[in-house]
Order: C-alpha cells, then structure tokens, then sequence
C-alpha cells in the first residue's frame, strides 16, 4: 500500500446506505464524503440514529454502501468480492463492537490472540511485547484465564479492545469503546490509544456520546441525518464539544418543530 503523508488512510465517496429499499427504505447515510487521516485520533459524534454505527460498518468494510465508494489507503474496498474483503479485513482493520463480540469459549488470552490465529501465525517478539503492554495498560493480567462470561461488562469491553490493538491494524474503528467503562477505565482506554497513535503512528476512528473522551481525539466530526454536519479540527475541548453537540440538537428540534 501507497500512503503519503497527504494520503488518506480511508476515503468515502458519496456514500449512501439505505436499509430495506424495497420496504420501509431507512435511509442511514446520505452523500457522505470523508476522508479520514492516517496516525490521528478521529472522533465521530451524532444523536442515536444518525448513522454512526453505520458509518463505521461501511469504512470497516463490514456492510456494502447502496451507492458510493470506499477506500482503504490506494485500495478501493468496494470493488471487492467477499472473499478478499474478508481477508483484507483480518489483516489491516481492527473493530471494536457496540456489542463486544468475544468468542465465549476462547479465554480473554484466546480472544486477544484470534486475529493471528485467523491469519494462521503467531505474534512475533515486539508484538507479545505489545500486547503485554495492552493487557497490563487495560488491568487485564489478572483475567487472561477467564473466559467473557466469567468477566463484568467492562472487562469484557477492555478485552475486545486488547483484541482489536493487538495486531496494530492499519485502522481501527471502535463503536463506543468506552461505554460501558466507569471514569478510570474509560480514561486508561483512552490512553492507550492515544499512546497507540502517538507511539506507532496508529489510524484510530472512534464513536462515542461522551465530550470527554472526544477530547482526546485530533478532530471530531459530528454527524446528524445521516450525513456529516460539521466538524471540530482545532482547539477541541470538551467544553466546545458539547456546546456543538448542543448546537445540532437545538437545530434538529426546530426543523421538527416547523
Ligand atoms: N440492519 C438495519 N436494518 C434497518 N435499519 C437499520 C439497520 N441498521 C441501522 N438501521 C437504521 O439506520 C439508522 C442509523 O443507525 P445507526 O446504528 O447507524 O445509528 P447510530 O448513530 O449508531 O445510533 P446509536 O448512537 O444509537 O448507536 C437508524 O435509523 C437505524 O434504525
Ligand atoms: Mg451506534
């Protein structure tokens, strides 16, 4: 793959995803054009339903855009059959779920070891050494035996985020990483990735409700209707991220009330 220092790490071209066309027709993402940096923390914000998830799902080449295209750095992800998409998706996409997704017989060690076990290798030195940082930066040491049922909604949350790390993927999408987590656990999320994308120059793209945890990203792009409304670059802080957040939701409830 070619990236230069200008070159986005993922691409949407007038994107639009339409669930049920033949039916009740939602439409989840309208026109949406982005183009996300690469080694920068992107934060995605939005009202529930404003096509977050889906936004994700699409980059993450995990569902098909109805219209649109989407690039993985030079690579165009929607011109790809299943199965090479599958492929490309275990090697250089990491996704935290809304929903975790653990596999619950696996162990938590077994469920952050999966991505190499799926592309049949073995992480080599610096990559144990990584994930030991991972597990020990997520309090997880102590629960590398247990499997998810054996562990609270947090661990399980901090595990799939270990998972989604460990193979340093050349993106990461995490759908709410932090929304089960109380304060301190929701901080050391936080900062591991930004450790992450500081240390190793990872591509991480975030959704979260929480103006705190935002603040930690390099830009934060806040969606509404399904179609990117706009976006804060510099000088972002918690406090200007919830007066923008204020601002959408004032002028969502006056296009109602018209
Ligand atoms: N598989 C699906 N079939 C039909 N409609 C769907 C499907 N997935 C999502 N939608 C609809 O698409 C719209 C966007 O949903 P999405 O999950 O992307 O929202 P979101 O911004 O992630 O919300 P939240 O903050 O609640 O997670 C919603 O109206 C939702 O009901
Ligand atoms: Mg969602």
């Amino acid at each position: 793959m070619t990236t230069g220092p200008t070159m986005p790490i993922a691409q949407l071209r007038d994107v639009s995803k339409v669930f049920d066309p033949k039916g009740a027709a939602v439409t989840a993402l309208s026109g949406v054009s982005l183009d996300i940096a690469p080694a920068k923390l992107t934060a995605v914000m939005g009202p529930s339903g404003s096509g977050k998830s889906t936004l994700m799902h699409v980059l993450a080449g995990l569902d098909r855009p109805t219209s649109g295209t989407v690039h993985l750095g030079d690579e165009e992800i929607t011109k790809l059959r299943d199965d090479d998409l599958t492929a490309l998706r275990r090697r250089r996409i990491g996704f935290v779920f809304q929903a975790f997704n653990l596999v619950p017989t696996l162990t938590v060690k077994e469920n952050i070891r999966l991505p190499f076990e799926l592309d049949d290798r073995r992480p080599k030195a610096d990559e144990r050494a990584w994930i030991s940082t991972v597990v020990h930066r997520l309090g997880l040491e102590d629960r590398l035996k247990h499997r998810p049922n054996e562990l609270s909604g947090g661990q399980q949350q901090r595990t799939a985020i270990a998972r989604a790390l460990a193979t340093r993927p050349d993106i990461l999408f995490a759908d709410e990483p932090t929304g089960n987590l109380d304060a301190k656990s929701g901080r050391e999320v936080m900062a591991i990735m930004s450790e992450a994308v500081r240390d190793f120059g990872q591509s991480i793209v975030l959704v979260t409700h929480d103006p705190i945890v935002a603040a930690h990203a390099d830009r934060v792009i806040f969606i509404a209707d399904g179609t990117p409304a706009t976006e804060l670059n510099d000088s972002i802080s918690a406090e200007a991220i919830a007066a923008t957040m204020l601002d959408i939701d004032e002028r969502a409830d006056s296009a109602v009330s018209r």
